[in-house]
């Protein structure tokens, strides 16, 4: 059979309630056309974020009534240690309540003024955790990373002659070098297992920790295996395994791939520094073997770690996303190509060209979807990176919106309902008028700011 379908049964479902486009116009001018500011319930389909949006199966259902919520020593934890470890080869596993607070206590080792910390590119909270240390974060990304038609197979690969370059330059300033896989802000774009190689020789070349944040760690082992030479015949475990063996350590949201509502984890194998991020962890989160975690929370992590790397589950998900890809480039919609792991992202600059980027035709795009469909997406370019920590304003490399896909929540019907919400808007397109921040706050912007449409000229 040609057709992949969705590899499970619907056993318990969630009712959408439906709105009206006038409903929708007054909806998102109430929310200062943020739609972050909006009510999820005013949604009629949530793509702003794949994180803690996925639906759990039935044995994680089960696995949540036999967590043990003791304070110290809870078998949850160990259950969920085991697991982590089955996948990632690390000495210590320190459960925290998210990604960014596992990034927060990495950069209060790691960050501090007058320190650089490089990556193929930092996605915003880690970039916000190494700013508000007082250290500068740096992409370092190979150049068709930054061409969203270039179908180069591991766009999200270290540019390793900048690496080393960055590296002899900065020398001392440098304490450690990170690696995002897939590179979500560059368009959930895979790493493949060379580059990982690559990146951790030149670290350990200059005896800098190697982490890698590796929140879609499944998807892009699924990458390295459809598309890197000699990959194919592994199991991914066996892959997943074979690239954070290169790391010293990890950071993770478990809200991605463990299929968890919450959750996420610093791995890391230096006892020294493990003692550090522990005493940090409970004085912010809580005791190392819950973290900021129920422990039926660390149990369902530990189920869905084993159904995130099924190979049923990854095919079905990488399709969905070259299932609306394909149709969208039938209608001439620009899309970042190839297809990523956990979304579809469209190349606004390029779609609304009349639209510059510091009119911020991403979240132009976005707000058009929400008042048409009722589609939530995420602008991800100059409304999210063009403010800089000097205070200065510059276009980010890209104007993307990112469709985000829940992992096991929609189906293909939900799929072609987005693309018919790109139909009615390609014939309207042209009519779009960009945007004005009217309030922002000092870091991470797009959360919380405010957007004024552009007086008519
Ligand atoms: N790193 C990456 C690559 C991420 O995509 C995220 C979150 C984090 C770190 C932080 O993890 O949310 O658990 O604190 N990304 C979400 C997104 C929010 O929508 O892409 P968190």
């Amino acid at each position: 059979m040609k057709t992949i379908i969705e590899p499970f049964r619907i056993k318990s479902v969630e009712p959408i309630r439906m709105t009206t486009r006038v409903e929708r116009e007054a909806l998102i001018r109430k929310a200062h056309y943020n739609l972050f500011a909006l009510y999820s319930d005013d949604v009629i389909i949530d793509l702003l974020t794949d994180s803690g949006t996925g639906a759990m199966s039935a044995a994680q259902w089960a696995a949540v009534m036999g967590g043990d919520e003791s304070y110290a020593g809870s078998p949850s934890y160990y259950r969920f240690r085991d697991a982590v470890q089955a996948l990632m080869p690390f000495k210590h596993i320190i459960p925290t309540h998210q990604g960014r607070a596992a990034e927060a206590i990495l950069f209060e080792t790691f960050g501090g003024a007058g320190r650089m910390i490089p990556s193929n590119t930092h996605f915003d909270t880690t970039r916000g955790n190494i700013e508000s240390s007082g250290a500068l974060a740096h992409d370092l990304v190979i150049e068709e990373g930054k061409n969203p038609q270039s179908e180069h197979p591991f766009k999200g690969n270290m540019d390793l002659e900048k690496l080393a370059d960055y590296l002899e330059t900065h020398g001392d300033a440098v304490p450690c070098v990170m690696l995002t896989i897939t590179n979500n802000a560059g368009g959930g774009q895979p790493v493949s297992l060379e580059n990982i190689k690559g990146v951790a020789a030149l670290a350990k070349q200059h005896n800098k920790p190697f982490f890698i944040d590796g929140c879609r760690f499944a998807e892009n082992a699924w990458f390295i295996k459809q598309r890197e030479a000699g990959q194919a015949n592994r199991s991914i475990p066996d892959i997943v395994r074979g690239c954070f063996a290169e790391a010293d350590g990890m950071t993770m949201s478990a809200k991605k791939d463990a299929f968890g509502n919450i959750g996420g984890w610093l791995a890391l194998n230096d006892d020294g520094f493990a003692e550090t991020a522990r005493n940090a962890l409970i004085r912010t989160e809580g005791f190392p073997t819950y973290g900021g975690l129920a422990g039926r929370d660390l149990d369902a992590l530990a189920q869905g770690l084993t159904e995130i790397v099924d190979e049923d589950y990854l095919r079905y998900r990488i399709r969905t996303n070259e299932y609306i890809i394909e149709r969208l480039s039938a209608l001439g919609v620009p899309v970042v190509k190839p297809a990523g792991g956990h979304a579809v992202f469209i190349d606004a600059r390029a779609w609304l060209s009349h639209i510059s980027p510091t009119e911020y035709p991403g979240q132009a795009l976005a707000v058009a979807l929400y008042e048409i469909a009722g589609i939530r997406s995420c602008e991800i370019g100059t409304v999210m990176f063009g403010r800089h920590p000097d205070g200065s304003e510059h276009p980010a490399a890209m104007d993307l919106v990112r469709l985000a896909i829940p992992r096991r929540t929609y189906t293909q019907s939900h799929a072609d309902y987005i693309v018919e919400a790109f139909e009615e808007l390609a014939d309207r397109k042209d009519d779009l008028k960009g945007f004005q921040i009217s309030w922002e706050p000092k870091l991470m912007r797009h959360f919380t700011c405010k957007f004024a449409h552009l007086a008519p000229n």
